[in-house]
């Protein structure tokens, strides 16, 4: 049967009509906000191709999470951007690692919020690369591995309750899980960036998070942005070596591969709304282009359909206010 006798249009006709056959809905408990952690005191340094993003302190990041918690989002992940920075990023599995300091400031004193910990080198090297470096200047993975391993206990051991390698060298996520279960953390979550492909998208957060490369690129270890299939199989192998959820990123240019893993497998799904994808919205905003509030919102219902329960964005606090005044209706 079809038209005349089946009129689509009838179930939008109302609000109450449309909310009730509503498919997708955006809720705080999906929301993760990224932060960035430097080293000081009363610090807050704002990130200017990112608006409303700053590098804060520790005692910044704890009164920026405890607003956010307050305002309805449940989790925080944290990036360092260290004291200093070496040849294979040694400061990232310091006990008082700028992160871990962070971890340690927030059980304390936002004991409710989940705390993730993004897991890598780029920003903890010298040379921006996401780990150990042979002469040749690739990065050598199973090098590479023993270290986040031992970044990956040192932050779980500081506080978090979430370890997301973030790095694309394989075999890490079963070689973090058995060092975390053999260190006494078998609690710890394990979300593995499984699909992270090489982006233009992240140009902002490697100005936040002073990580671009001093020479190269990512192609050697991130995926290739042409590659769906790959990206499968990438999760397939996260899945076998014990991974809690899995991520895709970025989100909005990727949500064929975040649907295609929603086919495929049962575990929760996260997607990362990147800092280049928040930075578009927040300059076509800015020049009166689109609406921002109603754009931003549309793209994070888009990441939900398309199969994420957990959405990590710098847009998290706009969200949850929108949220809680009623926007869906
Ligand atoms: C690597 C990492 C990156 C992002 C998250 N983790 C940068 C990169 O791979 O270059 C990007 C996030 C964003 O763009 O918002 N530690």
């Amino acid at each position: 049967m079809g038209y005349p006798a089946v009129r689509m249009r009838r179930t939008r006709r109302s609000p109450l009509l449309r909310r009730m056959v509503r498919e997708t809905r955006l809720s705080t408990a999906n929301l993760v906000l990224p932060l960035f952690v430097c080293p000081g005191e009363d610090v807050e340094q704002p990130v200017g191709s990112m608006p409303g993003v700053a590098r804060q302190s520790v005692d910044r990041i704890v009164a920026t999470c405890k607003a956010a918690f307050d305002e309805g989002v449940p989790a925080t992940i944290l990036f360092g951007i260290p004291e200093h920075k070496d040849a294979i990023g040694s400061d990232s599995w310091s006990d008082d690692g700028i992160v871990q300091r962070a971890m340690r400031a927030l059980r304390e004193q936002v004991p409710g919020m989940l705390r993730i910990a993004d897991v890598c080198f780029c920003e903890y090297t010298d040379h921006g690369h996401c780990g150990v470096l042979r002469p040749d200047g690739s990065v050598d993975n199973d090098a590479t591995v023993v270290n986040l391993a031992k970044q990956s206990v040192s932050l779980a051991r500081a506080g978090a309750d979430v370890i997301a390698p973030s790095d694309m060298m394989d075999g890490r996520v079963g070689a973090i899980r058995a060092a975390l279960d053999e260190a006494g953390l078998g609690d710890t979550l394990l979300l593995s960036y499984a699909a992270k492909f090489a982006s233009g998208f992240y140009g902002p957060f490697r100005e936040a998070a002073g990580s671009t490369p001093s020479f190269g690129d990512r192609r050697g270890y991130q995926m290739d942005p042409s590659n769906r299939r790959e990206a499968l199989r990438e999760a397939a192998l996260d899945v076998e070596e014990g991974a809690d959820l899995l991520m895709v990123k970025p989100a909005m240019a990727y949500l064929d591969v975040l649907a295609a893993m929603r086919e495929r497998f049962d575990l929760p799904l996260a997607a990362y709304h990147v800092s280049g994808e928040y930075a578009m919205l927040k300059a076509a905003a800015a020049n009166g282009w689109i609406d921002y509030d109603r754009v931003m919102m549309e793209s994070l219902v888009a990441i939900r359909r398309a199969g994420a329960d957990w959405i990590l964005t710098y847009a998290a606090r706009e969200a949850a206010a929108l949220l809680a005044k009623g926007w869906e209706e």
